[in-house]
């Protein structure tokens, strides 16, 4: 903005003209709505009203619904100031996971743990930190023979699926539904400890596998000392009526505890061996996409296979990080613009840190050079507004309760690649505490050598697809609302 508004007013002093005046104070006028987004405040709040999109359900292949787990739609209720008040801490935790696996993949020695199992002798140890289950995002699927119903957290960041189990030997948290019970299902079978797959969830979990009577049992630990440990199995996986896994590798835990909210368990859709995606991949060919609805709205979804992706994608490559570890997708960020705008930050900057994209992170976390850059362009070009005080990892809040329309600049991610992919307004702005605390839904990492990642309330709207085979990761815009 302060560029266009300083060229016509050199246009004015050269020419001092009414027809130069007209076209200048159109040109600026364009130049503001080409990058900038005009917006009712409503459309970033959240909303209380489920309103299902049918988006998702138009597409051809397997379709799941997504939504948030304390949105509209979701049926896992929730005390919504206990949820506002907890995101940060589940979010920073999670972020100290990642960064955590992020640094023993460099160095690939860990100190090991021991939890205790399931109702057996058996104990595992356990490395610190893989990622986090507080991820916000949930799909129902259905396991078993007769199939049970069962509302999973959705995350990228982790490989392992695993629901409750009956009989529950140790501890089980609370669930909104019926928690699985393998003897009332005629497809479950346990994994034998000298089974190929016993020996994948090392990587898979960060944690060698232990033995009870000959059954595999695992154990994953999450950074907030989250945790769920049992028996490693497969069963019958039903996504959509059309869409059956048979034989899929899971854990059925008997020892849970942590932060999954009132979720059944977690479906890992990480880049390694025992991802659903990776189980899949006969059957999908590893490509899945999804869309994350906004807190205003409601319902997203989550698509396996080719024939379900979206238009007007645009693609950058899938970079394998030694960051990170095995799990996690890589992408390669160049750059930020801001109303038009490229910041001024050293490619260097993001070549240190690198970069993941993760659905379980709520907020982007930058390189610190590359978001004090950001929040300085940006509280630049908000300057009608009235900045008030941060929250948490929030440093750049506004008080908007005055404003029903508001006008706030494009940010725009730079990838690898060359590819420009405009956020949407709700991957902007974050309403932390209503309108009156509107803010900038970016936060920077403690040091430059930490994980940048592209988290959830970003990609928020968007349709995402990850070409794990083709080794790209897709944006495009509206993928839902
Ligand atoms: C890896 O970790 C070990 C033990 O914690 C430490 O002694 C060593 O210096 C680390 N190596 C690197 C390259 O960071
Ligand atoms: C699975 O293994 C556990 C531990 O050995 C055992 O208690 C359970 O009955 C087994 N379930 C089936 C269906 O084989």
């Amino acid at each position: 903005m302060a560029s266009s508004s300083s060229h016509s007013l050199i246009l004015l002093v050269s020419y001092c003209s009414f027809f130069f005046f007209f076209f200048a104070a159109a040109a600026t006028k364009e130049a503001h709505h080409y990058h900038h987004h005009t917006l009712q405040l409503t459309s970033i709040l959240p909303s209380s009203v489920c309103n299902p999109s049918t988006t998702g359900n138009k597409r051809r292949g397997s379709v799941l619904e997504v939504v948030h787990k304390h949105g509209p739609c979701s049926m896992l209720s929730m005390n919504p100031l206990k949820v506002e008040e907890d995101l940060f801490t589940h979010d920073q935790s999670r972020v100290d996971s990642i960064r955590v696996r992020a640094k023993l993949a460099q160095n690939m020695t860990a100190k090991t743990d021991v939890v205790l199992l399931a109702g057996s002798k058996a104990t595992l140890p356990v490395k610190p930190g893989s990622s986090i289950g507080s991820g916000n995002y949930i799909v129902t699927i259905g396991l078993g023979t007769p199939a049970k119903q069962l509302s999973l957290v959705f995350d990228t960041g982790s490989d392992l699926t695993w629901t409750q189990c009956e009989p529950c030997a140790r501890s089980c948290y609370t669930q909104q539904q019926p928690v699985f019970a393998p003897s009332a299902s005629t497809t479950y079978s346990n994994i034998s400890c000298a089974a190929t797959q016993c020996s994948d969830l090392t990587s898979a979990t960060g944690n060698t596998p232990a033995c009870s009577s000959s059954t595999c049992v695992y154990g994953i630990q999450y950074g907030d000392q989250s945790f769920s440990a049992g028996f490693f199995a497969t069963e019958k996986l039903t996504l959509t009526s059309k869409d059956v896994v048979n034989g899929f590798y899971f854990g059925c835990g008997e020892n849970q505890q942590g932060l999954f909210g009132m979720t059944a368990g977690l479906l890992g859709l990480g880049r390694d061996k025992l991802s659903i995606v990776s189980q899949t991949a006969n059957k999908y060919g590893r490509v899945f996409s999804y869309c994350l609805p906004s807190r205003s709205s409601s319902s997203g979804y989550l698509t396996f296979g080719r024939g379900a992706l979206a238009r007007n994608i645009k693609y950058t490559p899938l970079v394998s990080t030694s960051r990170g570890g095995g799990s996690f997708y890589g992408l390669t960020l160049t750059g930020i613009t801001v109303g038009g705008r490229r910041l001024v930050i050293s490619p260097t900057v993001f070549q240190t840190s690198g970069m993941i994209i993760d659905s379980g992170t709520v907020i982007t976390r930058l390189p610190p050079t590359a978001y004090s850059a950001l929040s300085k362009a940006f509280r630049a070009q908000m300057s009608k507004y009235p900045l008030t005080k941060g929250v948490s990892i929030l440093d750049t809040c506004y008080d908007l309760s005055k404003f029903t329309t508001i006008s706030i600049p494009k940010i725009s991610m730079v990838w690898g690649g060359n590819t420009n992919v405009e956020l949407a307004p709700q991957g902007i702005l974050f309403a932390a505490g209503g309108a009156s605390q509107v803010c900038l839904a970016f936060a920077a990492n403690g040091d430059d050598s930490d994980i940048g990642i592209f988290g959830n309330v970003q990609q928020t709207t968007m349709a995402v697809v990850y070409d794990v085979a083709g080794r790209k990761v897709g944006f495009g815009p509206q993928g839902c609302a």
